[in-house]
């Protein structure tokens, strides 16, 4: 979509024109999908005038504190100015990072080096040939940095140095070294939407009210009872929380230990580049940008709007989901931080929840001189669904997603994820109970891992996801320790609806400790892991050729072999309920990908005239295939 001058969008301008914007279409894409309404209840209303939409909708959607109405949030949000890119693409060989695929650490689950119950950089150092045995080209490492751990590690105390659990500044050196030297990249997580309260920045800004701190963060005058505005924290309650110590409320998105930076104060975006080429010059590939989008707040801090908080059921985000100053934010960043001498650049790739595939180009397109990856999370649930619902994940969403996306941006790359530390295992979603089944449980892994391995995007695995790994069988608060699923379950009404949701979709299912033999003792660990099936750890999956992990590995082989399969075009072939066939093609090779994404044989779309490569199923019908199943064709020599 050609991004159109958005500034003559007005009242009077029509539907179809709000979606001709980038940030017009993805909050309209936004409300459908959280809403669950299918696409088709724009048509009768595509020709209508915003004017007449706001006076249709006006008294249901309600007006905020400044009077404003739904719609004329909408208009605000899309006629904002975007930063102008000038550069051109530069040509040359294609980035890396496009045909990589990424593997995520959550370090503290990965590998206990010493019993003491939290995983550590020498566990990394010493599990190193499992992640060149799969084959993959990157390391990203959720937060190693020192922090009190209210969220993890996404709270930081110390930019510079290691947490003492995860060990020393030396181990980390080392494993750089040895990433390196194994032709593995390494990229850590950049945490720096918020600080911790108990970084020196912050201090300083509560003890001293003239030291330059004060300015990084947003304390606003007022009553202890009486927060500054409505926004409320993505982990319960208000964003503000009342600092007796600093006579002030302070703003923070997340946990109350999580302050937010203020962005529009330079010495913070001095700070930050100086935090990233501190990191470059010790020899880190890039940063994985924890809430990037996040960064740039609307002038005033003005209020949410109500109609948000009934949709979302969380108050605020409009004012900084997409900010004013994002844009020439993240290309400073790019500039003075991940630019080295020799004009190389490091990889930048946003966390950037809320967005949707248009604002995800302008922030990520070729030549814009920002991001170079985003992560878009409309994928991970259904439309309707919230990962808070206990619901089957329908993989005819993550397919259409995938292929919607890759058509939607010619200009920008797909990152292709199914998991990570902040979700439920996928194959859990998928099959329910079910996944208590162990070769429906591989079944499904496999199926999983051949849609994301064969298409076109940049893909990032989850530890543990190579071998199938399911939701944790939590049977009470108490097993718990993500800040976000106990503050949800201090804050609710009725117990036994929290814990529903909360079983459903806590982050702790992504955290237990991986499962590297069978008998593992995980006893000690910091969140231990209950989930027992025999052949689920990486010692079995490694003596086993038919298993999720040599699956996996089979497939990231054959994606290294063939560029068509990672940065090859991307054609959809056919469709027809739940099966699915695309092909991948360039210069080298074209391939045929079929999926059967529902429980039941089918009479096979078509049957390609090649070499099947592999399939996950033993199907001998060859006008079948099996439920759960893809079968990898190779086609041709080339398109
Ligand atoms: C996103 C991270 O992935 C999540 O784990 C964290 O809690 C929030 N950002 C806040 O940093
Ligand atoms: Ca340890």
């Amino acid at each position: 979509m050609k991004p159109q001058h958005t500034r003559t969008l007005t009242m009077r301008s029509r539907v179809r024109d709000l979606l001709a914007t980038p940030v017009g279409r993805d909050v309209v894409d936004k409300v459908l999908l959280f809403s669950g309404a299918p696409r088709w209840v724009l048509a009768p209303v595509r020709h209508l005038r915003l004017g007449t939409i706001d006076r249709l909708t006006r008294r249901w959607t309600g007006v905020g504190t400044d009077g404003a109405s739904l719609v004329e949030v909408v208009l605000r949000l899309a006629t904002m100015p975007v930063r102008e890119a000038g550069q051109a693409v530069a040509s040359g060989p294609e980035p890396w990072w496009k045909s990589a695929v990424f593997y995520q650490i959550y370090p503290a689950s990965f590998a206990d080096s010493n019993g003491d119950g939290i995983g550590d950089l020498r566990g990394i150092i010493e599990h190193l040939d499992h992640l060149v045995e799969l084959d993959v080209d990157c390391l990203w490492l959720s937060p190693i940095f020192d922090s009190p751990g209210r969220d993890q590690g996404y709270d930081i105390r110390d930019y510079r140095s290691v947490l003492a659990a995860m060990g020393t500044m030396d181990d980390l050196d080392e494993l750089i070294d040895a990433c390196h030297s194994r032709g593995l990249r390494i990229i850590l997580d950049l945490v720096v939407n918020h600080t911790s309260v108990e970084h020196p920045w912050f201090q300083r800004a509560i003890t001293d009210p003239s030291a330059p701190e004060r300015g990084y963060y947003f304390f606003r005058d007022g009553q202890p009872d009486t927060p500054p505005n409505n926004w409320r924290s993505f982990f319960s309650g208000p964003a503000w929380t009342w600092s007796d110590e600093a006579g002030a409320w302070v703003l923070h998105l997340f946990d109350a230990s999580q302050v937010d930076l203020d962005w529009s104060n330079p010495s913070v975006r001095d700070e930050v580049a100086a935090i990233v080429r501190f990191w470059l010059d010790r020899g880190i590939d890039g940063f994985r940008m924890d809430v990037i989008n996040y960064i740039s707040k609307a002038p005033g801090l003005p209020d949410g709007h109500p109609f948000v908080e009934r949709l979302l059921e969380f108050t605020g985000i409009e004012h900084y989901f997409h900010g004013p100053q994002l844009h020439e934010h993240l290309a400073e960043l790019r500039r003075e931080g991940f630019t080295r001498a020799d004009g190389s650049t490091a990889v930048m790739i946003g966390e950037t929840p809320g967005i949707g595939v248009e604002i995800g180009r302008l922030l990520s397109g070729a030549g814009r001189g920002e991001l170079d990856l985003v992560f878009n999370f409309d994928g991970l649930d259904t439309p309707g669904h919230t990962r808070w619902d206990d619901y089957r994940y329908d993989l005819r969403h993550l397919v259409d997603f995938w292929l919607d996306a890759n058509v939607r941006s010619p200009d920008a790359w797909v990152a292709l994820f199914v998991e990570n530390h902040d979700n439920p295992r996928i194959v859990s979603k998928v099959l329910g109970s079910q996944a208590s089944d162990p070769a429906l449980r591989a079944q499904v892994a496999k199926l999983i891992g051949t849609i994301e391995l064969t298409m076109r995007g940049t893909a990032f695995l989850f530890q543990g996801q190579e071998l199938g790994a399911i939701n944790e069988p939590f049977t009470g608060p108490d097993q718990l320790r993500d800040v976000e699923s106990l503050n949800r379950l201090a804050g609710a009404n009725s117990d036994d609806a929290a814990w529903t949701a909360v079983l459903a979709g806590s982050r702790d299912h992504a955290r237990t400790p991986v499962r590297w033999t069978e008998h593992q003792d995980d006893s000690a660990a910091w969140l231990p892991g209950h989930e027992r099936t025999p052949g689920f750890s990486v010692a079995a999956q490694r003596a086993d050729p038919d298993s999720v992990l040599a699956w996996y590995r089979s497939l990231i082989a054959l994606r290294h072999e063939h560029s068509a399969l990672s940065t090859g075009d991307l054609t959809l072939i056919r469709r027809g309920g739940h099966l699915v066939v695309w092909q991948r093609s360039d210069a080298e090779s074209t391939w045929l990908v079929e999926v059967n994404l529902g429980p039941r044989a089918r009479r096979r779309l078509l049957r390609p005239d090649g070499q099947v490569q592999c399939s996950t199923s033993n199907q001998t019908d060859e006008h079948r295939i099996s439920g759960w199943s893809a079968i990898i064709t190779k086609v041709g020599p080339a398109r």
